[in-house]
């Protein structure tokens, strides 16, 4: 077991090559950022389905001219088996992203998110297979507990999905565990909890809940609550799922071919949560003070309450997250409001 400090210093002494799949969404672009500032030579392949350019500008912003050269940039689609190969050539750890994330897109267009999200998927993972890299490490997702009442979640109890979201990424721990067991490939899945933090896209019909209320509370704009607002998540910084990649990729072979909870074990409501957001705005956007959500009806294939158990994560990978929810949101909010200010 490897502390995140120890990788990262094994990082700095050793240079390897990094694909990072869905570079130009959020998740991905942080990822990007952080190989980058370790001297790391990276990939990035996105198909811009929902990623954006001015993701990866903002990241040579942040890394400097002189780690931005380490980096590749694939405009390719991991739904075409020959750009999976293209991207996996040479490569030693592939941080696999890139998917249709949202589970009402899923429940509009269960189609696409299953060509995209499982046929992308075992693209990919042939491709990674072929190329001998070290590790695949894949985002998976806190949508696979499904049904399941057990509170907080554990790696091994799920239920039946209730999305198909939820089915696809379901299937991706299936794929990756079989792929263990035939080519004897190294794997390990994340299930993220729900991840919030800079460059998270506000706009669309898709977006995430943090950054589509950030964006209504300083545009003055009408916020909806789905329910009562007592559904609950465990809402996990994207420091904290950095960090989780890293330890994954360099993380011994026992702790490979198994799936880890990416949260913190915290559980806050959308009320609460509101009531968060308004109080870090209150100070710079007056009218915050008086924005009063609307309560609209519950969404089809949301489940109630969502808590992670960490502590396999934190056992088998060395896991110490460093932020917690306040945290993260005052780092978020800070950038929202210079980037949506804009
Ligand atoms: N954000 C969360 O809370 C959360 C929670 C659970 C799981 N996840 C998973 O984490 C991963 C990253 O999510 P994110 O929040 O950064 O979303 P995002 O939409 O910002 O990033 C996904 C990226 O994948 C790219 N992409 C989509 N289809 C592609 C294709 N066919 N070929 C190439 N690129 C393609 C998009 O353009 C985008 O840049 C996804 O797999 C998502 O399912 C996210």
């Amino acid at each position: 077991m490897k502390k995140i400090q120890d990788v990262q210093q094994h990082l700095s002494q050793n240079s390897y090559r990094w694909l990072v799949t869905g570079a130009a969404g959020f998740i991905g672009s942080n990822l990007v950022e952080t190989l980058l500032k370790l001297n790391q030579r990276v990939t990035g392949l996105d198909n811009f389905a929902t990623g954006h350019q001015h993701n990866l500008d903002q990241v040579r912003e942040l890394v400097g001219e002189q780690a931005w050269q380490n980096f590749t940039f694939l405009q390719a689609d991991i739904r075409s088996p020959d750009d999976c190969v293209r991207a996996c050539e040479n490569v030693d750890f592939v941080l696999h992203q890139a998917a249709l994330g949202s589970v009402p897109r899923s429940i509009a267009n269960p189609q696409l998110t299953n060509e995209t999200n499982i046929t992308g998927f075992l693209n990919m993972l042939v491709a990674a297979r072929d190329a001998k890299v070290k590790r695949f490490v894949y985002a998976a997702s806190s949508s696979t507990y499904g049904d399941h009442p057990g509170l907080p979640k554990i790696e091994d109890r799920i239920g039946k999905p209730l999305s198909p979201y939820a089915v696809t990424k379901y299937v991706n721990e299936l794929y990756a565990d079989v792929f263990g067991r035939t080519y004897g490939m190294e794997s390990i899945g994340l299930r993220y909890f729900n991840v919030f933090g800079p460059r998270q896209d506000p706009n669309g019909a898709y977006a995430a809940v943090i950054p589509k209320w950030v964006a209504a509370l300083i545009r003055n704009e009408e916020l909806r609550i789905n329910g009562d607002g007592e559904t609950s998540r465990d809402f996990c910084y994207i420091d904290n799922v950095v960090q989780m990649n890293l330890l994954a990729a360099l993380a011994d072979s026992e702790a490979a071919n198994q799936v880890y909870n990416t949260a913190l074990n915290d559980r806050t409501s959308l009320n609460q949560l509101h009531a968060m957001m308004c109080s870090l705005l209150a100070d710079q956007f007056p009218h915050v003070a008086a924005h009063k959500p609307v309560y609209v009806d519950f969404r089809a294939g949301d489940v109630r309450h969502s808590q992670a158990d960490i502590g396999k994560a934190v056992s088998m990978l060395g896991y110490a997250p460093t932020h917690r929810i306040g945290d993260g949101l005052k780092e978020a909010m800070n950038w929202y409001v210079r980037n949506l200010s804009r």
